[in-house]
């Protein structure tokens, strides 16, 4: 049983990092025996939340399945993941997030609830986040009725900074997310944001320097040495986090394929700027009238120290914090190369996959994953895509 707040015992690490052995006919409603601070609710709970699932309350599709909005029958409002029924890479992911986030509590980490299981149902139950994702609102084609100030967008980043700070520095054993992107970003109705989505993440015990482990995440926010040897710390949210500062600055998303094929990669086009002097021109001409351009340029520099190409020289997130916040210098003697997307993409050969993709698949060193989805080859090595995501 859990008993302390922020410390995972042993058994809840090993079962936190272990989903990926298990198959889909595992007996999830014992795995979640030993949880507490989670609330199981009932199917009929669900369904009468979300007037029978009714389409009118969905209000996003991830690669897992449909969120809904609902009411609680105490009022409570909740967004309410139901994860499809034949997917066992989704019954992994479930697992994975109760476990890792049901004792942990912060104000910039989303509130999961609780879950249903039930007959072939997965679901899992959140706080609802007015503001909906980044992905739709500031980095979506269509219509949003939000103006992303300057200010809010300062705000933004140094939540995400926390959230991450916290689950990287202050809980043990540390977290890694490893799914760090603008869709798992959430807004509350002051601005707030939430990291949600912890399906991927990993229990980091102190005493290693890294694990090997298979390669998930979602392309475009993959740190390289990550992507290209299934090598994991806390440094690869980081990068992630670096992509993320860059696209709420810019105000566009790390890829983007209707743009001339020199301007498509973000982050590329961040750093060539950087170089030729020019910073200004990457930031979000839409707050051209509310922008401290000054400071907007210094957190443009903070994504690219984010994702240097070399782990080692990205900054903890407590000192990124302390950068945000303008309480360390940022040394720009130390801004090398970033870990440049295209320069894995000359290698690559994909075959179905999408823009935004989440995937898990193994690195070179490992076996192929037995996930048996589509297959996509990247650089050397084998990734299973999840479809859809
Ligand atoms: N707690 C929440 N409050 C409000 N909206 C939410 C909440 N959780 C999810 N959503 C909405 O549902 C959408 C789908 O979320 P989901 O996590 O299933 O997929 P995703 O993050 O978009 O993609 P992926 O499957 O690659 O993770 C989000 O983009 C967001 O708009
Ligand atoms: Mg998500």
């Amino acid at each position: 049983m859990f008993t302390r707040c922020f410390g995972y015992p042993k058994a809840s690490v090993d079962r936190a990092n272990n989903q990926n052995n298990r198959g889909s006919n595992m007996d999830v409603s014992t795995e979640l025996l030993d949880i507490e601070n989670m609330r199981a609710y009932t199917y009929k709970d669900l369904r009468v939340a979300t007037e029978d699932f009714r389409p009118e309350n969905k209000i996003g599709q991830g690669g897992f399945g449909s969120v809904y909005k609902g009411t609680l029958q105490d009022g409570l409002l909740v967004a309410i993941k139901v994860l499809s029924a034949d997917s066992s890479q989704g019954l992994r992911e479930f697992l994975t997030e109760i476990t890792v986030i049901s004792d942990i509590q912060h104000e910039n980490l989303v509130k999961l609830h609780g879950y249903c299981v039930e007959g072939n149902h997965r679901i899992l139950v959140y706080g609802y986040l007015k503001n909906g994702s980044l992905d739709h609102t500031l980095l979506g084609s269509g219509h949003c009725s939000i103006n992303f100030t300057w200010e809010i967008r300062r705000k933004i980043c140094i939540g995400v900074a926390k959230g991450l700070a916290y689950l990287h520095e202050e809980v043990h054993p540390h977290v890694i997310h490893r799914d760090i992107k603008a869709s798992n970003i959430l807004l509350d109705e002051d601005f707030t944001p939430k990291i949600s989505d912890f399906g991927l993440a990993k229990l980091f015990p102190s005493h290693l320097t890294h694990i090997s482990t298979r390669i998930a995440g979602t392309q475009g926010y993959l740190a390289p040495e990550y992507a290209m040897r299934g090598q994991l710390t806390r440094k690869a949210d980081i990068y992630s986090f670096g992509v993320l500062v860059l696209e709420i600055v810019a105000g566009r998303p790390n890829q983007n394929r209707l743009l001339p094929v020199d301007e498509q990669y973000l982050l590329e086009r961040v750093w060539q700027e950087y170089r030729e002097g020019g910073l200004e021109r990457m930031v979000d001409n839409s707050m051209i009238e509310d922008v401290d351009m000054y400071e907007a340029c210094r957190y443009l520099k903070i994504g690219l120290l984010c994702s240097q190409s070399l782990p080692k020289s990205r900054p903890s997130m407590s000192d990124v914090m302390k950068m945000l916040n303008d309480e360390i210098d940022l040394n720009e003697k130390d801004l090398s190369d970033p870990g440049l997307l295209s320069e894995l993409a000359k290698y690559k050969t994909v075959k179905n996959n999408t823009l935004g993709t989440t995937f898990s698949g193994s690195g070179m060193h490992e076996n192929s994953s037995s996930y048996g989805n589509t297959e996509t080859s990247y650089a050397n090595m084998n990734f299973t895509t999840v479809t859809g995501r």
